[in-house]
């Protein structure tokens, strides 16, 4: 196992000492702990799980005899059972079936029930068998005839187990068991449906790295730690990765994204991942916010309760990294680009000042207003870097970049800021799909919000999401352009539905389905 402490931090440190942390940073766990297999056979289990549709009738299945019939029918018509999308109902050793308890599950109409309600009754169930003794779970299908609905909803169910049963254990010197139960999916025509399931399976993948890395604590997720765990876990996928350290930030004129973290030892990087999915010349550029910590720098945040979610402010990052490892574990036929602009907002004798003028890498100069908004500075450099260096054909940001956006939309919404009606279209397809919902927040009229007196622009304004938005609209120059707006989803304090608590690694469906919709709209 490579521990990342190893690695010359050294370089770039001149005569401090690092304490090392308790834990060793950064180092990739398998986060699939259920097992999977796919059949088209039912197959012995503790629990036996029966995926009921409305109106189904009278519920029978092969191998059940007239007394099993008898008690399970009995028991749904004393406990009204319809088959509702997502209503339950129990049967605990229900006579003569060889399964310690039986769960009707149900699933409304088929055709109808969406995929994010499908995960979502997944988590629920996850959850439910969590608190059982059940090591074994059948989960039968047949009664969902249509082999398209078939699929579709066992796959997303299975997915919705999987997202809940992500643990955060590194730092737990005993963490309790996590969940190990084998699951088996009895599906309608199993070889078609086993592609489905791998699909999905990358996608959590993706999910679980984005949490992984938003949830690391600021003093180990920084920068070149973050860049190196993302090379680890993307490499292997055929990803082609490119770190640039602090010298070549400045080296390439990247003076917005080099002076939020000059204040630190931890200097800026800039993490490049591209998955090649086809010979398309120019790539879709997904640029994400890596901020390991935001202390506001001088600009100080002042309360604990704004301070002290701020690990999660590198969550924008963390969904790029994990969108580029779904992408490429889905073998998805699209070039995608991930560029992380990487930097750690703190305060010392060397960090930057209110006030402070900046230059960016096309040569824009930037008045710092606020050094705590920090985010546009870091994009700023990663969006032009995404136009000028990779030559991307359309560049999609995303970050937590505004308490403002939380006070507009709490977080069943991101904001998103873009003037290109096709990638608004998609956006909100890929949205509604995944229920990672976004909605469109104005750009035009805003130009004079973000005018410096002494400087091209300042990083600072009113209103506040749109002020964000509308300074790094000029970094994406003519190219197709969207900024997505995440602050607040993040992060949950308890567990619900697919998320358990802590980083929600939210984005990542969101951006893997659109570089997907995107794709094939733009052929
Ligand atoms: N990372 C914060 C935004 C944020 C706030 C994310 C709350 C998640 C939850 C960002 O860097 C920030 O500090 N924004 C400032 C900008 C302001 C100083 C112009 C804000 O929104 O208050
Ligand atoms: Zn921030
Ligand atoms: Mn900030």
């Amino acid at each position: 196992m490579k521990t990342l402490l190893a690695l010359s931090i050294g370089a770039v440190l001149t005569g401090s000492t690092l304490l090392s942390p308790a834990v060793s940073a950064a180092t990739p766990a398998p986060y699939i702990h259920t097992q999977f297999n796919v059949t088209e056979s039912i197959q012995q289990a503790d629990l036996l799980v029966v995926l009921v549709p409305e109106n189904a009738g009278e519920l029978r299945l092969a191998g059940w005899d007239r007394a099993s019939r008898n008690h399970i029918n009995r028991a749904i018509s004393v406990a009204a059972f319809e088959g509702k999308a997502g209503s339950q109902l129990e049967i605990v050793a229900p006579v003569g079936l060889n399964y310690g308890r039986l769960l009707l599950l149900g699933v409304g109409n088929p055709a109808e029930l969406s995929r994010a309600k499908a995960e979502e009754m997944g988590a629920s169930l996850s959850s439910w068998v969590n608190g059982t003794k059940a090591e074994t779970v059948h989960v039968h299908s047949q009664l969902i005839a249509n082999a398209g609905d078939n699929h579709r909803i066992t796959a997303a169910i299975a997915h919705g187990v999987e997202l809940r049963n992500y643990r955060f254990d590194r730092y737990k010197s005993k963490p309790d068991a996590r969940p190990a139960q084998r699951y088996s999916w009895q599906v309608a025509l199993a070889t078609d449906a086993r592609a489905k399931f791998e699909q999905k399976q990358a996608l959590a993948q993706g999910v679980f790295t984005a949490r992984e890395l938003t949830n690391l604590p600021g003093s180990d997720g920084y920068p070149e730690a973050f860049a190196r765990y993302a090379q680890q876990v993307l490499e292997p996928l055929g990803v082609e990765v490119t770190i640039l350290g602090p010298e070549q930030v400045k080296a390439l004129g990247m003076g917005a994204l080099y002076g939020v973290s000059q204040g630190s030892h931890m200097k800026a990087h800039l993490l490049v991942a591209r998955w090649r999915g086809n010979d398309d010349e120019a790539p879709i550029a997904l640029v994400g916010k890596g901020n390991s910590f935001d202390t506001g720098g001088y600009n100080l945040k002042t309360q604990a309760a704004s301070i002290l979610r701020m690990h999660t402010d590198k969550a924008g990052g963390a969904a790029v990294v994990g969108a580029i490892k779904s992408l490429a574990g889905q073998k998805a036929p699209a070039h995608v680009v991930g560029v992380v602009p990487l930097s750690i907002n703190m305060i010392s004798g060397d960090a930057y000042l209110p006030g402070d003028v900046v230059t960016a890498g096309d040569g824009t100069t930037i008045e710092v207003g606020n050094t705590d908004a920090e985010g546009r500075l870091i994009l700023a450099d990663g969006i032009w870097y995404a136009r000028e260096h990779l030559n991307a054909r359309v560049i999609a940001d995303i970050a937590t970049l505004t308490g403002a956006k939380v006070g507009a939309l709490g977080n069943a919404y991101s904001a998103i800021f873009t003037q290109h009606s096709a990638i608004e279209q998609t956006l909100r397809q890929a949205g509604e799909l995944v229920e990672e919902r976004v909605w469109p927040m104005p750009l035009d009229g805003y130009d004079n919000i973000v005018r410096s007196r002494i400087a091209d622009r300042i990083n600072t304004g009113s209103p506040g999401a749109q002020a964000g938005a509308i300074f790094l609209q000029h970094f994406a120059g003519d190219t197709p352009w969207v900024h997505i707006d995440m602050a607040g989803e993040a992060f949950t304090a308890s567990a619900s539905g697919i998320h358990p608590e802590g980083s929600t690694g939210h984005g990542v469906r969101l951006l893997t389905e659109w570089v997907k919709l995107y794709q094939q709209h733009s052929q």
